[in-house]
Order: C-alpha cells, then sequence, then structure tokens
C-alpha cells in the first residue's frame, strides 16, 4: 500500500453465472469454477493492495454478481449516487452496497425509480478531474445523466454504446492518468466518437483493436503509472509502456464468463473533488405530443425507435388509449437527446409522424435571413414531402410548394406572411429562412380504421413481389386510373427505356391514346428506343419482335436520332408522317405534353432533350403540379427526380424488376406509394387486359 487511494471490492464467496444478463453469460451458466476465481480473485486483490488500500463490502447470498462493485454507485468526494439495476436479478445488491455507503460516510443520493443507472460502470471520471464521461444506450438511461450533473456538480459528457458485447462503459473505454484515454471506438456511435475526438487529444487517445477489446483490455484498474487488467496483446503493450504505462496481466476469465473484469471488480471511492469544475450537462429534454391511430398504425412504436436509433432516450408521460375501435389515442412522451445537435434530428423525424407540442410549450419557428444567394444558413429545416405549417407570429401558416429537401423561406407580402418550400439554388438575399426544429408541425390525416383497410394502396405499401401482388396492384392501379380519367384528373407517367425494350411501348402507346396519361417525364433514351422500334422494329439493334440481335442493328439508334434532328424535333417528324405509331407518336397525336431530361449518356441528343438539367428540373416540377397519380415505370433516375419532386397526397406507383429502387421509392412513409417488383412489360400488358374489363361490357363466360 503506497497512497491514500481506496477501492472497494466484494470477494466472490457466491459468484457464479446463475443467469443471462449480457451477452458474455450466455451459454456459460454455472461454468465457471468458483476455485478458479476464488484464485483470479485473490491475485487480482493482492497486486491491487501493493498500490492502494482495499476495504470489502461482505458478499451476500443469492446476489452472486455483487463481485463487480463497479456497479455498486458512483463515488465523488463524499457524494455517491447509487445503482438501479436495469435487470432484477440486480436490484436486490442495492440496499447492501448502500449499507456500506452509508455505514463508511457517505451522502448516498438516490436516483428516482424507474430510472436505470449502473454506477462506475457506465460513469467515469477523467483522471485528470475534468468532467464525468457517462454511458447510456443498454443499461443506463440517458435521463440519469443530468441528476448526476446536479448531485456530482460535474460536466457530464454522455456516451452512446451501440454494441451490446460492451453494454458497460468500463467494458470499452477507460480514462488514464495524464489525460490519456484507452477505449474502443467501435463500441460507440459516431456522435460520440466525435465527442471522444473533441476532448482527447489525438496523442493522448489509444484506440484498441478488437481483438484486445473482447479480452477485456479497457476494463483497466488505473493507479497512477500501473494499469492492471486481464490481458493485452504485445501491440498494446507496447504502446502503453510508450507513454509511461506498466501494464500488469492477471488472468479474469472465470468473471468474463460473466462480462466483467479487472475494473468492474473494484470501485475506486476516493476520487478527489475539483473545486474548479461545475455542473453542467448538454442533455436537452423535450415533451411531444401525437394522436392518432397510435397502436394501430405502428406510429407510436415508430416514433419510440427512432428516437432510440437516433441516440435519444423517452419515456412515454400519459399515454390515453382510444377505448372503442374508432377512436384515436393520444400519448405524451418525453424525449432526451444528449446534445443539441441529436435532439434536433430526433425532433425533425418526429415531426415527419406527426408530432405537436404540448399546447403551453408552442413557440414561433426560429427564421434566419439569407446573406448569400442560393446558399441557405447552416441550420436550415429541410422540407419534406408532408404538409407543412409553421408558427409565426404566433400563428400557423401553412407553407406552399410542399416539396421535400428545400429550405422553408418565409416573405412578407401584400397578402400577408407566405411561407413557401424553396430549392437551395433559388433562396434569395433578404428571404428569412427557418432553422432549427421550433415551431414546425406536420399535417397528418387521421384515418379511421375502415377507411385505411379499405385503401388498397395502404397495406400494399411494403415492397413485396409476388404474383398475385402484381394482379392485386394491377387491379388497383387500373382502378384508379378509370376513375382519374373519367374525373378529368390528373395522371404522370415517368418511364425508362426498359419499357420499350420489355415490349411495354405498344401499351403505354395505348393508355396514352385512351387518354389515361396527361404527361409523360422520360430521358432521350424512352424517347430515342420508341421511336427507333417505331421506325425499323429493333430497339437499340434488337428486333422486338423475334427477340435476337440483328446484324448492324446497333446503329438504327444512331439512325433513328439522325433522322428526328434533321426535322427539328419529335412533333415535326410526326407531322411529316415519318413516325406513325409508338408513345411518342402518340403523345404528339394526343397533345399529352413531355419533358425529356439528358444525361452524360445520351446519344444525339434528341432535339426535345433539356439538356439544361436545372430547366428539366423545372418542367418536370410544372408537368407534376396537380397529379393525382404518378405510374414510375422502370427508371430509377427519373423517377427519383420525380419523386423529390412530390409532395405527400399524390398516388405513386412504382414499378421496376430491382427491388431496390422499388424499396427505395416507395417508401416515403405514406400509404399512398406502392411498389411491385416485376417486368415492366408485363406489368402494362396486365395493366391493359384490366383496364378493358373495367370499360368492356360485362358478359358472362359460361364454362
Ligand atoms: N454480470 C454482470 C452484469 O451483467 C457483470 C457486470 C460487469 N461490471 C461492469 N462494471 N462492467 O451486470
Amino acid at each position: 500500500m503506497t497512497s491514500l487511494i481506496r477501492f472497494l471490492m466484494c470477494a466472490p464467496d457466491h459468484y457464479d453465472v446463475d443467469y443471462v444478463i449480457n451477452p458474455w453469460m450466455e451459454g456459460n451458466i454455472h461454468k465457471s469454477s468458483r476455485d478458479r476465481a476464488v484464485e483470479q480473485w485473490e491475485k487480482l486483490y493482492h497486486i491491487l493492495k501493493q498500490h492502494a488500500i482495499v476495504d470489502l463490502v461482505p458478499p451476500q447470498i443469492g446476489w452472486p454478481d455483487m463481485v463487480f462493485t463497479a456497479n455498486a454507485g458512483l463515488v465523488l468526494g463524499q457524494n455517491v449516487v447509487l445503482s438501479r439495476f436495469l435487470h432484477k436479478e440486480r436490484q436486490g445488491e442495492e440496499p447492501f452496497f448502500q449499507n456500506w455507503f452509508e455505514e463508511n460516510g457517505y451522502t448516498v443520493n438516490l436516483l428516482p425509480k424507474d430510472l436505470p443507472f449502473e454506477g462506475a460502470g457506465d460513469a467515469l471520471l477523467d483522471r485528470e478531474g475534468r468532467w464525468l464521461w457517462a454511458g447510456y444506450g443498454f443499461r443506463s438511461e440517458l435521463d440519469s445523466h443530468p441528476y448526476l450533473a446536479k448531485w456530482l456538480d460535474i460536466e457530464v459528457l454522455s456516451l452512446r454504446l451501440i454494441d451490446e458485447r460492451f453494454y458497460h462503459l468500463d467494458t470499452c473505454f477507460c480514462p488514464l492518468a495524464n489525460g490519456y484515454l484507452l477505449y474502443y471506438p467501435g463500441a460507440f456511435d459516431a456522435y460520440s466518437n466525435r465527442l471522444i475526438e473533441m476532448r482527447v487529444a489525438p496523442e493522448k487517445r489509444i484506440a484498441i483493436t478488437e481483438a484486445d477489446a473482447v479480452n477485456f483490455a479497457c476494463n483497466t484498474v488505473n493507479v497512477e503509472s500501473i494499469v492492471i487488467m486481464n490481458k493485452a496483446s504485445n501491440a498494446l503493450k507496447a504502446r502503453l509502456a510508450d507513454v509511461g504505462f506498466q501494464v500488469i496481466e492477471t488472468p479474469l476469465t472465470e468473471f468474463l464468463k460473466a462480462g466483467g473484469a479487472a475494473k468492474c471488480l473494484t470501485l475506486r471511492v476516493t476520487e478527489p473533488l475539483d473545486a474548479e469544475i461545475h455542473a453542467n450537462v448538454s442533455v436537452e429534454s423535450r415533451v411531444i405530443r401525437m394522436e392518432g391511430h397510435l397502436l394501430d398504425s405502428g406510429l407510436i412504436n415508430r416514433a419510440l425507435d427512432l428516437i432510440v436509433d437516433t441516440g435519444g432516450s423517452f419515456q412515454v408521460m400519459n399515454f390515453n388509449l382510444g377505448e372503442q375501435r374508432q377512436s384515436t389515442s393520444a400519448a405524451e412522451v418525453r424525449v432526451s437527446a444528449p446534445s443539441h445537435e441529436v435532439m434536433e434530428e430526433i425532433i425533425s423525424q418526429l415531426i415527419d409522424l406527426g408530432a405537436v407540442d404540448l399546447p403551453q410549450d408552442e413557440r414561433d419557428a426560429k427564421l434566419q435571413p439569407v446573406i448569400q444567394a442560393g446558399v441557405a444558413p447552416d441550420d436550415f429545416y429541410v422540407s419534406t414531402i408532408y404538409p407543412t405549417e409553421v408558427r409565426i407570429n404566433g400563428e400557423w401558416v401553412r407553407v406552399q410548394n410542399q416539396r421535400m429537401d428545400g429550405a422553408i423561406a418565409i416573405t412578407q407580402t401584400p397578402n400577408g406572411l407566405v411561407a413557401k418550400c424553396k430549392l437551395l439554388r433559388d433562396l434569395e438575399v433578404g428571404d428569412k429562412v427557418i432553422v432549427d426544429v421550433l415551431g414546425i408541425r406536420t399535417i397528418r390525416k387521421t384515418e379511421s380504421r375502415e377507411h385505411r383497410n379499405a385503401q388498397e394502396f395502404s397495406f400494399m405499401s411494403s415492397g413485396v413481389s409476388s404474383e398475385r401482388r402484381v394482379e392485386l396492384v394491377v387491379e388497383q392501379v387500373a382502378w384508379e386510373l378509370r376513375k382519374i380519367r373519367d374525373a378529368g384528373g390528373k395522371v404522370v407517367v415517368t418511364a425508362g427505356p426498359v419499357v420499350i425494350h420489355t415490349g411495354g411501348g405498344e401499351h403505354l402507346a395505348q393508355l396514352i391514346r385512351e387518354g389515361y396519361v396527361q404527361a409523360l417525364l422520360g430521358g432521350n433514351a424512352i424517347a430515342v428506343h420508341d421511336i427507333e422500334q417505331n421506325m425499323m422494329g429493333t430497339s437499340l439493334g434488337v428486333d422486338m419482335k423475334r427477340g435476337v440481335a440483328v446484324r448492324g442493328g446497333h446503329r438504327h439508334h444512331l439512325k433513328a436520332i439522325n433522322i428526328i434532328r434533321r426535322y427539328g424535333s419529335i412533333a415535326k417528324a410526326v407531322e411529316a408522317g415519318v413516325i406513325k405509331n409508338g408513345v411518342m407518336y402518340e403523345c404528339v397525336s394526343n397533345n399529352v405534353p413531355f419533358s425529356l431530361a439528358g444525361s452524360i449518356r445520351d446519344d444525339g441528343p434528341l432535339p426535345d432533350t433539356q439538356t439544361d438539367l436545372i430547366k428539366a428540373q423545372e418542367e418536370y416540377a410544372k408537368l407534376i403540379e396537380g397529379a393525382e397519380m404518378i405510374l414510375m415505370l422502370s427508371s430509377m433516375l427519373h423517377s427519383i427526380g420525380v419523386g423529390n419532386m412530390t409532395p405527400a397526397g399524390v398516388k405513386m406507383v412504382c414499378v421496376d424488376i430491382n427491388p431496390a429502387v422499388v424499396t427505395k421509392l416507395s417508401d416515403r412513409g405514406s400509404v399512398e406509394s406502392v411498389g411491385v417488383v416485376t417486368d415492366v412489360g408485363l406489368f402494362l400488358s396486365l395493366l391493359i387486359q384490366q383496364l378493358e374489363k373495367l370499360t368492356s361490357p360485362y358478359i358472362a363466360s359460361v364454362g
């Protein structure tokens, strides 16, 4: 014993692996040897006694994990925050540890019930005493951190654990003397890694490998220049020696079976106070309210999951479950986040789900002026497809031109304030843009259960492919197409060249001819292939009737382009009688406007192809205006472009043979998008058949 540093340990008289509460314990129930455990523990005890004073708390029958005194509580000066164990398997240890602390003159602080915090296992002082690192994600709740800051009067830095093997902070993180830090970066989320890198200089960070991490090399007891651990690789030992630490290895394999090692088996009970340091915690909380068919629609699960997945935590304050089938539920949820940045990320996603502030917490949206044309303030709120309102001067104003990936700009007009989604490039100096996430809400229709179920569109909204599914979508789409046409509505089709290759050209042409399509969006290729097919019978040189390549056929493609270039436009070629049928022919003949957006791989291009991409985006946006339904046919590029411009409420049907495209496009979190993985030619032919059934008189087929 050379110093006044004290540790608390607990002899392994009753130690065993009796249950499974962490991945290390799996498969190890009653597999540890008591004798070997005692021997390993004694060794650690003796080593530690050469460097510090070691106190003992009596072990208790029935509480096998009590050996892990790191989880007794967190000590700073005379203050202790007693642990509140997450698992009932360990909750019985609490009174024994509390006793010991009280008998030894500590002031014991008790956290509210149901707020888990596992002591020094999840809270580690910077060895210079500058701040406290506190972990959350598995055992301790983020909401415990503000209590630590308050009671111990220290700055708390919250770190999120994401690898369940490293469920306690001390399994993957160990502040050492002189400002060094031993840690395993893979155990933390990106935000936490950034925080660590901001606080600890690169030359002070000792990041270890996964191989060392799973030997619990971070689970180290540090007394001045000594570091005591289960095992370290030669490389790690050399690294530590380089910066002046002497590694003492002592095998603790029996305790690894329960998910602990050297540091877990000890609790430092003399942690010096630094009078200069004061409480500071960046954990923020906010209460939100949600209403609707929270359970039926899965909305509440989605909300709670996204809070946790984004790095926050929550407490459900109130949940009023609607009792009748038709009645809605309402929930009030307290959201906590380790920083304002993470809070913004969480809230912006919750806004999309329809979350609102409590009436008494409503605030005006925050505005910041645009000072450089085409550039938004850093913290701008990114618009989504959902109908949005923003609160200005105490009034909720509906946002116009709703689309995703814009900024919301506020302008004063003679008729009052106007809020509009604007693309970054369209922002003008003097526009005021919404920043942060205050005073923003989206309007979600609460559909009744019956209504939801009746809407085929909603139940189809996950991109599964099966024969029956294709048929169901076709039936539904045909029905919608008819309804919209008969009501004088608007349907937009975006199509890729695959439509032509797969033989869908004639069907799409028929749809246009029969008035089911009010605008066509595509690129250079769909038009070229369609025209080539109708002038020469091939598509990219492949004979469309026989499906085989025609010798020299690839030139057809360029010849087609050349002919249209000679006439000056597709329309002129149609007028001249050069193109006599096909998709483009029907567009021209039926006055269906189209826009062809150029790309780097275009041949030609056709004179009609818009090679100024900004203009092409504008043309698309114009043609989409007022659409009730958009059919996206095998063009990832143009369909995603269209998806980006389209507000919620427009029915979208995405057909592609590639499931990834379908998922990407149909996953708009709304009921109106349907994805179907199938051959687009087949889809169009089924669609035409179905439309014929719907329009021709019913003839009973007698067998
Ligand atoms: N079996 C114990 C548990 O899962 C091990 C605790 C290890 N302690 C630590 N500070 N990491 O709770």
